[in-house]
């Protein structure tokens, strides 16, 4: 474990000279880990950015509400935005630089390229919302070509986003190390997200079904039932069991993968979306 160092994190808004800091503390023989981020930080963000300090020289945290990944009709506008209690939060967790670049830094006029990751950006998530994918393709391959890191730090949650990253870091041969960190989650097994802070006092205390509908998937698994079909009706009957919970997919994909399985015979990462009254989260868990 390295020691937190006591310094001042220093907020960066131009792409040039975030680049040109990160290449010189490269120089210095120093490792930098990059943590992206949209903002409005949780524990959830703040165990990647404790780990990137862990295990990294220096940490650049990206702070961008990407516009490119949201559809017209998404929460865009309403987005959480809290930089001044962001970069207090990072100071305290001893992140070196915050890189918080305005929307024309990162898009310019004109700007007209779009990363399309392929199959693993399609199906549940890339279904549900079409365009989201090719613009957190987009904008990661652009945070990582502004901040040319030696490794950066996404969560487990977006588990289908975890695996377009890997895709794209992949096929572009981008020379960045991927890390995927476990999901944090309340005290009732609720995982943190920004958008939970959407949730009405009811919306809320209703919202922790997800995971309970995830842990009984695993119960089940672990009492003998491996027929996907069965779990999934009791994962349904209990999310529709109080409340308005909309489920939008409930998915057993084979780990590492977006390939559906039908039987559980290895390790299989249970995935969820669902709309609690307004608010749309997502969740998963390995199960197997
Ligand atoms: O996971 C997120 O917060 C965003 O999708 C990311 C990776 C920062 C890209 O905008």
């Amino acid at each position: 474990m390295r020691e937190i160092e006591t310094i001042a994190t220093r907020i960066e808004t131009s792409a040039q000279e975030i680049f040109a800091m990160v290449r010189a503390a490269q120089r210095n023989g120093e490792t930098v880990g990059l943590v992206p981020t949209m903002g409005a930080l949780h524990k959830g963000h703040l165990s990647l950015v404790d780990r990137s300090v862990a295990e990294c020289d220096k940490t650049v945290v990206s702070i961008f509400v990407n516009p490119t990944q949201f559809a017209p009709n998404e929460d865009l506008k309403s987005y959480p935005r809290a930089l001044d209690r962001d970069v207090s939060l990072l100071q305290e967790r001893g992140c070196w630089l915050v890189f918080a670049p305005a929307v024309e830094e990162v898009y310019r006029a004109g700007h007209d390229t779009t990363i399309d990751v392929g199959s693993v950006a399609k199906p549940w998530e890339g279904a549900a919302r079409p365009t989201h994918f090719p613009g957190v393709a987009t904008v990661v391959l652009k945070l990582f070509l502004m901040v040319p890191a030696d490794r950066a730090y996404f969560g487990q949650k977006d588990y289908q986003q975890s695996l377009v990253v890997r895709q794209l870091v992949a096929d572009l041969n981008v020379p960045i190390e991927i890390h995927v960190c476990p999901i944090v989650r309340e005290p009732d097994g609720l995982a943190m997200s920004s958008r939970n802070a959407y949730l009405s006092a009811e919306e809320r205390s209703q919202a922790c079904l997800l995971w309970q509908s995830l842990k009984l998937a695993e119960s089940l698994y672990i009492e003998g039932e491996t027929d996907v079909a069965t779990i999934k009706q009791a994962m349904v009957r209990l999310l529709g069991s109080i409340g308005d919970i909309r489920v939008d997919y409930i998915a057993f994909l084979g780990e590492g993968t977006v390939r559906p399985v039908e039987t559980i015979a290895g390790p299989t990462i249970v995935a969820i979306a669902a709309h609690v009254g307004r608010t749309r989260l997502i969740d998963n868990h390995r199960i197997g």
